[in-house]
């Protein structure tokens, strides 16, 4: 396995690829519906298995000077559940420290919100409901 921040057009292809199979493909979303743009000043990191396919993506950007934002977290789904979200979400949070940011916030899908309550962030109130049937929720963390 390997943890990387994406530098080629490959690497950019199967970090895209990921991130619209996981969080806009069962919702019938098109390819380009998983993009919005700050891509090209966030922080991606991607997780490799060793033949070099990625099983997990994730991206930080600066919210205001002092808080960083993570959005766009997916680990494929046959490797959910093995740690792989966890190592994903470290790595970000380092950069966000390396960065100087006090806190982190992000909008958790409703089946994603143990998952980061296991990793220490606050639940706050209910954010938006992404295609009719997905509510969010506002979290925080401060490092
Ligand atoms: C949410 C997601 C990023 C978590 O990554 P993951 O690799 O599956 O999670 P991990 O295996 O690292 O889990 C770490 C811990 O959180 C817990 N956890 C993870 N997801 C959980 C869930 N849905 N419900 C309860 N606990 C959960 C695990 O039990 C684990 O605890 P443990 O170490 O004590 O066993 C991943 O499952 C995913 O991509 N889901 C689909 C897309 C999605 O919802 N993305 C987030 C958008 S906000």
């Amino acid at each position: 396995m390997k943890i990387f921040s994406p530098k080629s057009r490959q690497d950019f292809d199967q970090y895209f690829d990921l991130r619209w199979r996981i969080l806009r493909e069962p919702w019938q979303q098109p390819r380009g519906s998983e993009k919005d743009d700050l891509e090209d000043t966030s922080h991606h990191v991607m997780i490799c298995d060793d033949a070099g396919q990625a099983i997990a993506v994730g991206r930080l950007h600066a919210a205001t000077d002092s808080q960083g934002q993570i959005r766009y977290m997916a680990v494929a789904s046959m490797h959910q559940g093995k740690g792989v979200g966890s190592m994903l979400l470290n790595a970000l949070e380092n950069i966000a420290r390396e960065k100087k940011f006090s806190s982190i916030l992000l909008h958790a899908r409703e089946s994603a919100v143990p998952f980061y309550l296991h990793h220490n962030y606050t639940q706050l109130e209910k954010s938006h409901v992404l295609y009719d049937s997905i509510q969010h929720f506002k979290m925080i963390k401060y490092l």
